[in-house]
């Protein structure tokens, strides 16, 4: 059946890896992008479904009350993923994230109380939770974030679920796990040590670089946002895994040996504060839906950090004319005491 969904973010990377998928699989959809271009949401990510028809873009803000009035006219389902996500750039400059991520939503959740959605998919973070010490936590674990991004996003799953609860808001969670894939901003693991590894700079590891991180590949992460936008049970959250648990270390060694880089460009450096060791996630609720992650993880890791080897066009012009890209990563080295060149941990 026709449905009308916007997608807020959906010009930042998984925003725009579901914005393509949900054009490639419902055809009787159509898809309205909110996104305030900021500096990780892109126009240019949406290059391949700007002439479709069925498409339509507003720039704007969730923070902005009319502009989230005018974009939810008509809609019927919500994928919200407008937020501001960087846990480095929290620790520095944590106000965005409070305004975006906990008001924003806010805005959100309200103005689509007040138009009436059939359902509202809220996307939150494994980070909520915290760290896993030991085992995985289920969708019922306590929320305990360690950064002020975790923190404005455990924000923003409550107001979600006060939504479902005090208002009958049609609110559905999901909460992934670390996401990988082609045209994630160059300041996450990933494609920030691929695009440092290229121009032969030092990739500075946090601390022992043993923290545990369970990476989820892009096109399983949308394929389960689908799953839980159409199937799932309303005021539920469901966690996504990747089951691809790895040290940061061998994600790290991975990269370099794929880009036939030496493994002495890996430094460790000063930990990142409030450093979460590790997460892991239950997935059983989701898996019970009939999803499970398709990826091989070391050929979506390869082919992803080929996809970065082989499209300098997507992130060159990030790195020569975002100023404010190379001014985050000048200060995170300096603010934390780090050469710019970073030597060994002590
Ligand atoms: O778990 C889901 C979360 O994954 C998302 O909600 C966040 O938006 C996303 O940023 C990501 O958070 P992480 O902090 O886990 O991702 P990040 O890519 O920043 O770091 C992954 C791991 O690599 C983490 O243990 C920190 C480490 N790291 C990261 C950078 C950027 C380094 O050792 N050196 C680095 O330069």
């Amino acid at each position: 059946m026709s449905k009308t969904v916007l997608i807020t973010g959906g010009a930042g990377f998984i925003g725009s890896h579901f914005t393509e998928y949900l054009l490639r699989h419902y055809p009787d959809y159509r898809v309205r992008v909110l996104d305030a271009l900021t500096y990780a949401g892109r126009r240019e990510n949406l290059a391949a479904v700007e002439g479709d028809p069925r498409f339509e873009f507003i720039h704007g803000d969730v923070r902005d009350k009319t502009t989230v009035r005018t974009a939810l006219e008509g809609v019927q389902y919500v994928v919200h993923f407008a937020a501001e996500t960087h846990v480095d750039r929290s620790i520095l400059d944590p106000d965005a994230f409070i305004t975006t991520d906990v008001y924003g939503t806010f805005v959100m959740l309200e103005t689509a109380r007040a138009i009436g959605v059939e359902r509202f998919v809220h996307v939150s973070t494994d980070e909520v939770y915290g760290s896993a010490e030991q085992g995985a936590f289920d969708e019922g674990a306590p929320l305990r974030p360690s950064s002020p991004y975790a923190a404005s996003k455990a924000g923003a799953d409550l107001l979600a679920q006060a939504y479902y609860r005090t208002y009958g808001l049609p609110v559905l969670i999901v909460r992934p796990s670390n996401t990988f894939g082609p045209r994630q901003y160059p300041e996450k693991l990933i494609p920030f040590f691929t695009v440092r590894a290229l121009h032969d700079q030092p990739l500075p590891l946090y601390g022992d670089g043993q923290q545990r991180r369970d990476w989820l590949y892009v096109d399983d992460h949308v394929r389960a946002i689908d799953v839980v936008l159409h199937q799932g049970q309303v005021g539920e959250a469901y966690n996504i895994a990747g089951g691809n648990e790895r040290v940061n270390l061998e994600v790290a060694r991975l990269i370099v040996q794929t880009l036939g880089k030496p493994e002495s460009l890996i430094q460790f450096v000063h930990d990142r504060p409030g450093h979460d060791r590790r997460y892991a996630l239950d997935d059983r609720k989701l898996r019970a839906l009939g999803w499970q992650p398709q990826a091989h993880f070391e050929t979506a890791l390869r082919d992803t950090v080929l996809w970065y080897a082989q499209h300098p066009e997507w992130w060159q012009p990030i790195l020569q004319q975002q100023a404010d890209y190379r001014q985050f990563v000048e200060r995170w080295y300096a603010e934390r005491s780090l050469p710019k060149t970073p030597k060994s941990a002590e």
